[in-house]
Parts: C-alpha cells; structure tokens; sequence
C-alpha cells in the first residue's frame, strides 16, 4: 500500500462492469476511491462488494446521473469543495441507446453521458488533479474509429439534430473521448497527464441497455468477450502505474499503446470540440 493510501482517484460508472473492476484495482492498492454511480442502490451493493474483496475501507459513494448537467456540477463542485487534492480522475461512465432521446438539457443522450458530462466533470476537478500532477483516464472505444464529428456542426450533433442510429451516435461520443482526451494532454501539459484506451470487448452490462441491440450482440458474441476485469486491469494501470507517470495524450488498446484513428488526432477538430462543449455546459475557455 505504501503512499497509495494518500492517494485520490474517481471513478465514474463504477458499479458495473470497466468501472467496478477499475475502482476494485485501485482499491486493492490502498488508494482512497471515490465511486461515482447513478443509483444508490446499486452503488451501495458495488462499494460493499469491493470493500469486502479488498478489505479497503476507504471508498466512498457519491450518486449523479451524469445525463443531467446540474447534476454533474454538484457533483463536481462537491467533491472540489471536499478534495485538496485529487491523483486521478477515470471518465467511464458510458451508454449505447437504440432509440434517440434527449436529456433535460436537451442534448442527444449518448453523447450527453459519454462525452459532455465527463467534460464539465474535469473541468470542475482540474485544479485539483493539478494539484496532486493527476492523471485523467478517458475510456474510449474501438468504436471510435466509425465515428464522424465533421458530419455535421459540431453542436446539431450534440443537439441530437441530425439522422439518428445507436452505434454510430455511440461511435460519435467515443471519437469525442479521445479528441478531448488528446486536447486536455496538450492544454493540461507539464501540469496534469490524459490518456485514453479501448478496454476490450468485454462481457459487461453495456450490451444489455438496449433490450433488440444487447440480446443481438449477446447471443453472437458474448461467448467470444474478455472478461470487465482485463478492461479495469488496463484502466486502472493508465491512471496509476508508476511507469506511465509521464505518458500524456495517449490512445491505449487494453495495455497496448497504439495509434487512434486519424480523425482523433485532427488538432482543429478537437480545438472545436472543447470549444463547443465548454459554451454547452458553460465552462469557460
Ligand atoms: N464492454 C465493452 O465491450 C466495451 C468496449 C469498448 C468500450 N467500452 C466502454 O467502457 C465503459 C464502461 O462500460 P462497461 O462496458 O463497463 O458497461 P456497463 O457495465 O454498462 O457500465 C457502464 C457504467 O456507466 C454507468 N452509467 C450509465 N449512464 C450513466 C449516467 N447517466 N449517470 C451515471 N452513470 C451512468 C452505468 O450505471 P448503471 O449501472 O446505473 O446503468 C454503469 O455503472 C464505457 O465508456 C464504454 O463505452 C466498453
């Protein structure tokens, strides 16, 4: 454990699946985790179950649904308020949804929850992974590489004002992770690092979100999906392995660092991207 036990990290979406496994490795370090979930019930079941495998009892449950923007500033302002100091910051929390819903502030859900949310969330953290020279962990996908943010201006996308499909809507909010990721490593540099990664294709309960797409999915792949935990193990290593201390806008598949697609490395396009997304959820430039 060691100065683990000094040692702060959030994990968004960690009662389920990626989250979970990511917050149970920290944990198992001896770091203090701050587990971030849309359910109490559900959060609550996930911190007793990581508290007894770990015998750490330093974890902590904090409840926001990140689809709603007020929500993801209390959230954030709270724990600013509470932390000096803050080592990590994992950006998981993530949908697919087959149908096209908008949330209360009106944006398209997928991307809401997957990309503007985590946005505004490390936004509102930054002086405070400045603090400790944290680590931001930005838990992309494979997907990101079909996804297409030139489409369209940049906010009809985040409106949900352009033809909807699930997968590509999820494929837009992913290449929008490591687009922001990328763009937080060079404006962060020499203060903070950003990475992002593929977890794998893993047996979690993404698939199952949707009921049509996830028994789909289920019954021709799901026999062939890593298990959530080969997903924590890379998340986990990203946001706290002494090796990687200094390693900063990168794309990780699992633990393999690898090229993103071209796309997420357009420097305009993720210029844009900040751009549009701090007017949308009002952080300033
Ligand atoms: N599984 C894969 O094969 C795979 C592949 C590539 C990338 N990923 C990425 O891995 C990340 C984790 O997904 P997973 O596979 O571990 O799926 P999961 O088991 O479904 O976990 C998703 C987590 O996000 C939470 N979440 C969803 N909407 C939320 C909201 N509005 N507010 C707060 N929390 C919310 C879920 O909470 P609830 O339990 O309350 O819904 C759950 O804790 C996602 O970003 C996903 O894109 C997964």
């Amino acid at each position: 454990m060691g100065q683990f036990a000094e040692r702060i990290f959030v994990v968004t979406g960690a009662n389920s699946g990626v989250g979970k496994s990511a917050a149970r490795s920290l944990a198992t370090r001896g770091a203090r985790v701050i587990m971030v979930c849309r359910s109490r019930e559900r959060g609550e079941t996930a911190l007793d179950e990581v508290r007894r495998q770990t015998g750490n009892d330093r974890l902590q449950l904090r409840v926001a649904d990140l689809a709603e923007l007020d929500q993801v500033r209390q959230l954030g302002g709270g724990l600013a308020e509470e932390l000096d100091h803050l080592d990590g910051l994992v950006n998981n929390a993530g949908v697919v949804r087959t149908k096209r819903e908008l949330t209360v502030d009106g944006f398209e859900r997928t991307m809401a929850t997957n990309h503007l949310a985590h946005f505004l969330l490390t936004a509102l953290l930054l002086d405070r992974l400045e603090a400790a020279g944290g680590r931001v962990v930005n838990v992309s996908s494979q997907a990101h590489r079909s996804g297409k943010l030139e489409r369209a201006p940049l906010e009809a996308i985040m409106r949900g004002d352009i033809r909807y499909r699930g997968l590509q809507a999820y494929s837009h909010s992913k290449l929008a992770n490591v687009l922001f990721s990328n763009e937080l490593a060079r404006r962060g540099a020499g203060a903070i690092t950003s990475n992002a990664l593929h977890p794998g294709v893993l047996a979690t309960h993404i698939w199952n979100q949707n009921k049509t797409f996830g028994s789909l999915v289920a019954a021709a792949f799901k026999p062939l999906m890593g298990s959530p935990d080969v997903g924590g193990r890379a998340t986990a290593r990203l946001a706290a392995d002494a090796r990687l201390s200094s390693v900063s806008g990168g794309y990780f598949d699992g633990e393999r660092q690898v090229e993103p697609a071209s796309d997420a490395l357009d420097r305009d396009l993720a210029r844009r991207l900040w751009q549009t997304s701090a007017e949308l959820t009002g952080v300033a430039e």
